[in-house]
């Protein structure tokens, strides 16, 4: 059997064979996949299933939630609160840490997820996605314990996306590289497509909102401004730039051809911290791209590396290709030096 023919489940069981990984990550891993399945297929119809649109209701970062957010939630819990593995769960539209219910046994795994990402594209039918990332726990907490789900980036044992575009896609890394797998619509499977994935060193491509230009710090400004010179300015080449508005979409487009995506801290959100939040969207997609070979930062430290205070936290996010991440980080040391 070549690669391009295995089953996601099949690359689960063969790195639990060789890496001797835990049978209950792959319990869960499964689980996961299961639920990005059933998002896939109730976003297929759109407004024919009349699930798109906003809802009253606010989650807890105060956005508007659209009707798939609470679906998509609704997904993740159902199919993976039943595993037996987990002892919580985050999600990005659930106000507190979620506990697992009585009914179900409990594991040592906490799952960390974004049930749709990029949702304001939904109603206009441009590619969204779901974020998760997992953690494991010493033991089994016995009791309903906040502080212990607060954990770094660096204790993550497995991470990854399902991007909801022309097809849907999973793409996984649980510390051994990335590898991307594509949904067979025929079998209803995902089969291993993308092996190995690595992001080139340098790049000429990359992803900001730009609208918000006049509220960022001068070492974004410096950066940008930059890149937008090309050839004739300090960079000495032209560099393309792209804005999807779903980080998932600009972190698969970087894994595959190289880029820069930033969300950075501005005048206008630094009272929240940034806009991405760092348990389900700053840390897993910081733990692919450097599985990938590329660099993850908030332009001051490793992304990874932060102590989380709540699960609701936000972090300025840089990320993509090693060498431009690296620049990104010395212009804000110059600027930090000089400013103090
Ligand atoms: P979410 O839909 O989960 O709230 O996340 C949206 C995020 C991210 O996907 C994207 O990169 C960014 O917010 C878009 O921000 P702008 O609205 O500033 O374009
Ligand atoms: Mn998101
Ligand atoms: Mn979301």
């Amino acid at each position: 059997m070549t690669d391009t023919s295995m089953t996601y489940i099949q690359f689960l069981l063969d790195e639990r064979r060789r890496l001797d990984t835990d049978r209950d990550l792959t319990t869960l891993l499964h689980s996961v996949a299961t639920a990005c399945k059933a998002i896939s297929n109730t976003l297929k119809n759109g407004a024919l299933a009349d699930v798109l649109g906003s809802l009253e209701s606010e989650n807890v970062q105060g956005e508007t939630q659209k009707k798939l957010d609470v679906i998509a939630n609704d997904i993740f819990l159902q199919r993976c609160e039943f595993s037996g593995v987990l002892a919580a769960m985050v999600s990005e539209e659930m106000d507190h840490i979620y506990d697992i219910p009585s009914r179900f046994p409990k594991g040592r795994y906490v799952l960390l997820f974004d049930p749709l990402d990029g949702s304001s594209n939904i109603d206009v039918n441009v590619s969204v996605g779901s974020i998760f990332s997992i953690l494991r726990l010493p033991e089994v907490p016995d009791t309903n314990s906040y502080d212990a789900v607060l954990r770094p980036g660096v204790e993550q044992v497995a991470a990854g996306y399902a991007l909801y575009g022309p097809s849907t896609m999973l793409v996984l890394t649980t510390g051994n590289g990335v590898n991307g797998f594509t949904l067979d619509g025929n079998i209803g499977e995902f089969r291993l497509t993308h092996h190995n994935i690595t992001i080139p060193e340098d790049a000429a491509e990359f992803s900001i909102n730009a609208s918000r230009a006049q509220w960022w710090e001068p070492p974004v400004q410096r950066y940008v401004e930059e890149c937008v010179a090309g050839a004739n300015g300090p960079r000495g080449k032209y560099f393309n730039m792209r804005w999807v508005a779903s980080m998932v979409a600009e972190v698969h487009r970087i894994l595959l051809r190289g880029g820069v995506f930033l969300y950075p801290i501005d005048e206008k959100n630094r009272d929240a911290g940034g806009k991405l939040r760092l348990f389900y969207e700053a840390n897993p997609m910081a733990y692919l791209i450097e599985q990938a070979g590329g660099a993850a930062s908030t332009g001051r430290e490793r992304i990874m590396e932060i102590a989380p205070q709540s699960p609701h936290q936000r972090v300025p996010v840089a990320l993509g290709s090693r060498h431009e991440i690296a620049r990104l980080e010395r212009y804000h040391q110059e600027y930090d030096a000089q400013s103090s």
